[in-house]
């Protein structure tokens, strides 16, 4: 009898020890799709939070195509990344207004939805419709490179498209085996063979992994580059009325926080100065806090909140982009994460 494939070693392996009774590993692409969005840059522990909620307020497509931004945003909220929500919202329009209610069934017509890559489509299409198509994210390149022993710059693009091909070249046979063989290299990447400390000794490949065989299991995938992160300094003015309601300002569409509700928040002190004096009785009743730092991908924000007390009644309501909320709601407005924590433990700061 001939040895067992790459792809019949992960899906037995992957019936027997992997990952199964996830809310989201059903045959509808809807909560498929719903689901690879938010485990793009999130942990499965924290989806389980967030994505029965998200499913119970928005059951289809065609809810979530009609829902308000705002609402999508405030369910999203901390989980970061918003342009994943937004774009989302703007996904879900896009299977109503243009495929007809319908996801599309191919990975290249399911690339076409804003926020969905390839290799997320592929997931996508091998999940709901049992196409044969390969993902390819960071852990499914960890597993390739070491199990083919590849040596290569993960940035470099030749060396993306040749991880792509051996991927393809390694599909089952089977379409029906496509669900369990996909969700097989997720598992092997993230419990098996992990960044540091992998188990070898339960992986299912580790009698033909070469880089086992080559003792380079520490060594492969060659690292990328670290990206260069920038220190934002942002001043935040957390303005109360005479109530104790807090001033909350809808973000531009765009940048940090894009469409959220948040306190003023300043690149330059001086505007915040400036901003501070039209609503406040004089720019000395500021009170500064101690700082905060919240780490995006490519900037260290270090935030320092100021407080004041507004003059009665101003800033308006009338303004469109801005309201007074009581402290007690404030956690119905999905505020950017640093900004929950702020008033979350107020004694801190
Ligand atoms: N990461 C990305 N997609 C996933 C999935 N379907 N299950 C578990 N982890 C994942």
């Amino acid at each position: 009898m001939s040895a067992p494939t790459f792809s019949e070693r992960l899906v037995r392996w992957q019936k027997a020890h992997g990952r199964h009774h996830l809310p989201w590993q059903v045959r509808h692409p809807y909560n498929v799709w719903l689901s690879e969005i938010m485990l793009q840059q999130t942990q499965v522990a924290t989806v389980l939070d967030y994505y029965p909620r998200f499913v119970a307020r928005f059951p289809t497509v065609r809810s979530l195509a009609e829902a308000g931004q705002d609402e999508v945003l405030s369910l999203w909220a901390g989980l970061g990344y918003y342009s994943r929500a937004r774009n989302l919202h703007k996904a879900a329009k896009q299977v109503v207004n243009d495929f007809g209610g319908e996801f599309p069934e191919s990975r290249e017509g399911l690339e076409k939805l804003c926020g969905v890559g390839r290799s997320t489509a592929a997931a996508i299409a091998a999940f709901a419709f049992l196409q044969r198509e390969t993902i390819l994210d960071g852990n499914v390149k960890r597993v390739l490179c070491r199990v083919f022993a590849r040596d290569g710059n993960p940035s470099d693009k030749k060396f993306e498209q040749e991880l792509w091909d051996l991927a393809e070249s390694l599909l089952p046979h089977s379409s029906e085996a496509m669900p369990a063989y996909t969700q097989g290299l997720m598992d092997l990447g993230a419990t098996v063979c992990k960044r540091t400390k992998p188990l070898c000794t339960q992986c299912p490949m580790e009698d033909i992994c070469e880089a086992k065989a080559q003792n380079r299991i520490a060594e492969l995938p060659r690292k990328k580059s670290p990206p260069k992160v920038h220190t934002l300094p942002l001043y935040w003015l957390v303005l109360r009325n005479p109530k104790g309601e807090v001033w909350l300002e809808k973000r531009p569409p765009k940048g940090i926080w894009g469409g959220l509700y948040c306190v003023p928040c300043f690149e330059a002190l001086e505007d915040m100065y400036r901003y501070a004096e039209k609503f406040t009785d004089c720019s000395d009743g500021l009170n500064e806090a101690l700082p905060l730092t919240h780490r995006l991908t490519h900037r260290l924000l270090l935030i320092t909140p100021f407080t004041a007390v507004a003059c009665s009644n101003r800033p308006s309501e009338n303004r469109s982009d801005g309201l007074w909320v009581a402290e007690q709601d404030l956690p119905d407005y999905g505020l950017p994460k640093p900004l929950e924590n702020y008033f979350s433990k107020p004694a801190l700061y």
